[in-house]
């Protein structure tokens, strides 16, 4: 037998399950815990959407096996959607599959276009599956900086892609892009994706780009769409997902849109491997995209009072953090005081001495050390108290010896 599977062999030990555990403990023993941690939107799905779900499962006929390529109304309403935000036309047809959330339609995409030893290029620090999809597909990986921002950081970004395209052997065959940035909160312009498309036609590589958080910005500034450039059809495929825009985390819908080949790829893979979402929750989802969007605004109202109250407490309490343009994340560069023990054990310390759990950047890859993610899923009093216990760590943090240090001496 062999000591261990090829593929979980791959899959490096999880960095978040440190900090998990010890959630789990100090829950134990009664601590009320104040949890940034997971990306788990907290708001409930709007009333309109759980009423058609509970509507429509009453009827037997949607008892049944569904469509693995999602119902027509549901890659309809998507095409809807794309029309009216982006102006994109989309052949609900050929150009629409729908998966059982994102995260599925990425993994399952990889599968489907990659050969052994395929080089693809993916963001670090990232949301896990834009690596690890391809690394469990036999891919292999070449991490770009996740930066795309504008001025500098986009130029820093074109010529790292340039550099990787120069310097790897076998020519990447896929790049994965993720604006509005998990965990970075990085945003980009379309602009941006232009000169990306216009590189990767030259050069043959297929694109993925994941807008989880097309709905979730702030400051009036919509994210694009990377299907808004010209010919990008020809190499792009674009993943949306109902889980953030309409708080259904745990509905498991999401989109894969755009190049006809990948669509078509992705939906060969999926008919072998399900049939589709249960039809209920297809026909709610057509509901969420057809139906009144006044529920958007109000969840971006809603994220954008938690970031104020959090970023402005936090600068008073002696920790600037850029306040971010949008998704439901804060990415905070360590305190001054912190670097030297790292993201996990700055982590540690406030779980261990705030009650407040935070990600480590380093869990987002290598690139995520320096950082800790906040993510904006507690109410504002939670918030609010969460500020003040923080402060206190921070006020004399200079006394507190992180575990690691103590142990160590
Ligand atoms: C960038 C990004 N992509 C995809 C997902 C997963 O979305 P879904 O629920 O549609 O699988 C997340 C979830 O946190 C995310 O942050």
């Amino acid at each position: 037998m062999r000591d261990e599977f090829y593929r979980i062999k791959r899959l490096p030990p999880y960095v978040f399950a440190e900090v998990d555990a010890m959630k789990a403990q100090a829950r134990a023993d009664g601590d009320d815990i104040i949890d940034f941690g997971m990306g788990n939107p907290d708001s409930p799905t709007p009333q309109h959407i759980v009423d058609k779900l509970t509507e429509t499962a009453q009827n037997p006929r949607a008892h049944r096996y569904s469509n693995s390529r999602g119902i027509p109304g549901l890659r309809k309403a998507l095409a809807g959607y794309y029309e009216r935000r982006f102006g994109v036309a989309l052949d609900p047809d050929s150009e629409v599959v729908v998966t059982l959330g994102s995260k599925e339609g990425m993994a399952n995409l990889a599968q489907a276009i990659t050969s052994p030893g395929d080089l693809v290029l993916a963001p670090n620090p990232s949301y896990p599956i834009h690596a690890f999809g391809f690394i469990i597909a036999g891919g292999v990986v070449r991490h770009l900086p996740a930066h795309g921002g504008s001025g500098g950081d986009q130029k820093d970004y074109l010529a790292a892609l340039q550099r990787a395209v120069d310097h790897s052997i076998p020519k990447p065959v896929a790049l994965v892009l993720n604006f509005p940035s998990n965990p970075t909160a990085e945003v980009v312009d379309l602009g941006f994706y232009e000169e990306v498309v216009g590189f990767c036609c030259r050069h043959e590589i297929y694109i993925l780009s994941d807008l989880a958080y097309a709905e979730i910005y702030f400051d009036g500034n919509p994210p694009p769409s990377i299907l808004q450039v010209k010919g990008a059809k020809d190499i792009a495929v674009e993943f949306t997902s109902l889980s953030k825009t309409y708080s259904m985390p745990g509905w498991r819908i999401g989109f894969a849109a755009g190049n006809k080949r990948m669509i078509s790829a992705l939906a060969r893979v999926k008919s072998y491997l399900d049939y589709g979402a249960f039809t209920p929750i297809q026909v709610a989802a057509t509901a969420a995209l057809n139906g009144p969007q006044d529920c958007i605004d109000e969840l971006r109202d809603l994220y954008r009072e938690r970031r104020d109250i959090l970023i402005e407490g936090l600068a008073a309490a002696g920790w600037e953090i850029p306040s971010p343009q949008a998704t439901m994340f804060a990415w905070a560069p360590l305190p001054p005081a912190q670097v030297e023990f790292g993201s996990l054990e700055f982590a540690k310390l406030l779980l261990r001495e705030a009650k407040v759990a935070v990600s480590p950047g380093l869990g987002f890859g290598e690139h995520g050390e320096g950082f800790v993610r906040i993510a904006l899923v507690e109410n504002k009093q939670r918030i609010r108290q969460a500020v003040r216990n923080i402060k206190q760590v921070l006020s004399r943090s200079h006394n507190i010896e992180p575990e690691r240090k103590a142990v160590a001496e």
